[in-house]
């Protein structure tokens, strides 16, 4: 492992603003952003797929051998996602495999399944990697663990945005009963709930502009590792 590699860690609820945020401090860093809700995501849509239901885990990890998860990055630093080589970058963006993603992440095989392509990335890169246990589980280590929250109803609106600019029809009262189902599931399920880290710095978005928001992490990040 490099030792000049720097490790950013960013955790918290859905639609915190977690993969925005990171992205542009990748593009602003010249590092790497890993997204790894996508990398789950990719694993509800082949049990979606295969027509297996969420809360089967016995369905799920019969599944895994059999699967091919890759992310590779373009040149412009996007993550895409391949699931037996097909690109379903897209497709895993679906309300319906955003639910899949959530409950397939609760099973402990599927969460060790993926864990060493999490891993890997951050041993060959400097990242910034968002997700839900990154700074409690996938990257301990991390010279940086910031646990980035805003409220539900402030979640919502901006995540119908998002839905909305992609032509997806939803509603608002749709997408704030799936980010409170996400909510639950993912900090009570057992493996690696959600939760910040004790050597997290908090941050709440709520009242606070993008901009606002990634100047404050890149103040930190500056204070950090002088970059
Ligand atoms: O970040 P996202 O909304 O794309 O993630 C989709 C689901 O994947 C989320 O509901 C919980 C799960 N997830 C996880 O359990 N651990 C991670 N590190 C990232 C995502």
């Amino acid at each position: 492992m490099d030792n000049r590699l720097v490790s950013i860690a960013i955790d918290g609820p859905s639609g915190a603003g977690k993969s925005t945020l990171s992205r542009a401090v990748a593009e602003k860093l010249g590092i790497l952003y890993v997204d790894t809700g996508a990398i789950y995501r990719t694993v509800g849509l082949a049990a979606l797929r295969a027509g297996v239901g969420s809360k089967d885990a016995e369905g799920v990890v019969a599944l895994l051998p059999g699967l091919d998860i890759q992310f590779r990055h373009d040149e412009n630093g996007k993550q895409c996602m391949y699931l037996q080589d097909e690109n379903v970058s897209e497709e895993i963006r679906l309300p319906e495999v955003s639910i899949y993603a959530s409950d397939v992440s609760a099973i402990p095989a599927v969460r060790s399944f993926l864990m060493e392509m999490q891993r890997k990335a951050a041993r060959e890169n400097s990242v910034i990697m968002d997700g839900r246990d990154i700074g409690t589980v996938v990257l301990p280590d991390a010279g940086l663990k910031i646990f980035l929250t805003a409220k539900p109803e402030e979640r919502a609106r901006r995540r119908l945005l998002e839905l909305e600019a992609k032509g997806v029809e939803t509603s608002f009262e749709d997408v704030l009963r799936d980010i409170q189902y996400r909510d639950k599931n993912d900090s009570s399920r057992a493996t690696a709930p959600l939760r910040p880290a004790e050597d997290s710095v908090l941050l709440d978005t709520t009242e606070i502009s993008f901009d606002a928001s990634l100047q404050c992490i890149l103040d930190l990040i500056k204070e950090r590792f002088g970059l």
